[in-house]
């Protein structure tokens, strides 16, 4: 995609510009209204079905108001996924292993709103096609380290740096790493930039326009700025690359001046 036709991606609607838990809320409430109205009218209505349907309306909205594309999927599978665990009767502690490993991961992401998920092989394998001959890529946020470890497969003359602030992210990305990139326990925003090549953040829509901020002052000329799925408010990018995976993600790339 042209620098032309990213400035004409359509802009977030209000609600997608909320915070992700309360946009999430809000496209839950007309379906669990009308659950709620069908239940009245016909108590023998299937639970499921009515999870279903509040799934679906909720899914609805999330393409309506251009919510990111996850929402959909997360909208669709909510309250069904609830009612099934709540039918199914699990053990207790199944909840608290779960609630354990989400803390462990992602905990900090209630202070940063950055949450854990991961990105493709393809924008994987889009960064080293990308990275010049023994150039430096730094993935800010870098999760359990699945980009950088599939660019050390494709570009063994590449030199790999990632800072991770989640401790169990950080541990997991670390020794799956060892000896092939150096991965840092930290915040992205003591990281410096000035010494990549290729930066590369997939993080979410609350840092992006301090991050460019950041970027703008401490990046070389000529480096790349690419950052999966989030733009920056105002910032036009010189490339814009679908990535045709599950997720529907883009990447955004700019080279810096
Ligand atoms: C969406 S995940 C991306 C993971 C990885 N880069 C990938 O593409 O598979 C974002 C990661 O950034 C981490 N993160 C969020 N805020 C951070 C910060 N201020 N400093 C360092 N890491 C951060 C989160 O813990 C999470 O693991």
């Amino acid at each position: 995609m042209s620098r032309a036709d990213a400035a004409s991606l359509p802009p977030p609607s209000r609600i997608a510009r909320l915070p992700p838990a309360l946009a999430a809320l809000l496209a839950h409430l007309p379906g669990l209204l009308i659950a709620a109205l069908l239940l009245a009218g016909a108590p023998a209505l299937p639970p499921l079905v009515l999870a279903l349907l509040v799934g679906v309306i909720a899914a609805g909205l999330a393409v309506y108001w251009r919510l990111p594309p996850w929402w959909r999927a997360i909208n669709l599978a909510f309250v069904p996924l609830l009612w099934l665990g709540l039918a199914a009767d699990l053990d207790p502690r199944w909840y608290l292993a779960g609630f354990a490993l989400l803390a462990l991961t992602s905990l900090g992401a209630v202070r940063t709103r950055v949450p854990l998920y991961l990105s493709s092989a393809r924008a994987a394998e889009e960064l080293a096609r990308r990275l010049p001959a023994n150039g430096h890529l730094l993935d800010l946020g870098c999760g359990l380290g699945g980009p950088l470890a599939r660019v050390a497969r494709l570009r063994p003359d590449a030199r790999l740096e990632g800072v991770e602030a989640a401790p169990l992210n950080w541990l997991f990305a670390r020794l799956r790493l060892l000896g092939r990139a150096e991965v840092r326990l930290g915040s992205l925003w003591n990281t410096d930039l000035s010494r990549c090549d290729l930066l590369y953040a997939y993080l979410s829509p609350a840092p992006m326009a301090r991050l460019w901020e950041k970027a703008r002052a401490e990046m070389k000329p000529g480096s790349l700025f690419v950052s999966n799925s989030f733009t920056v408010p105002g910032v036009s990018f010189d490339e814009v690359v679908e990535l045709d995976d599950l997720s529907g993600a883009r990447l955004f790339i700019r080279r810096m001046g």
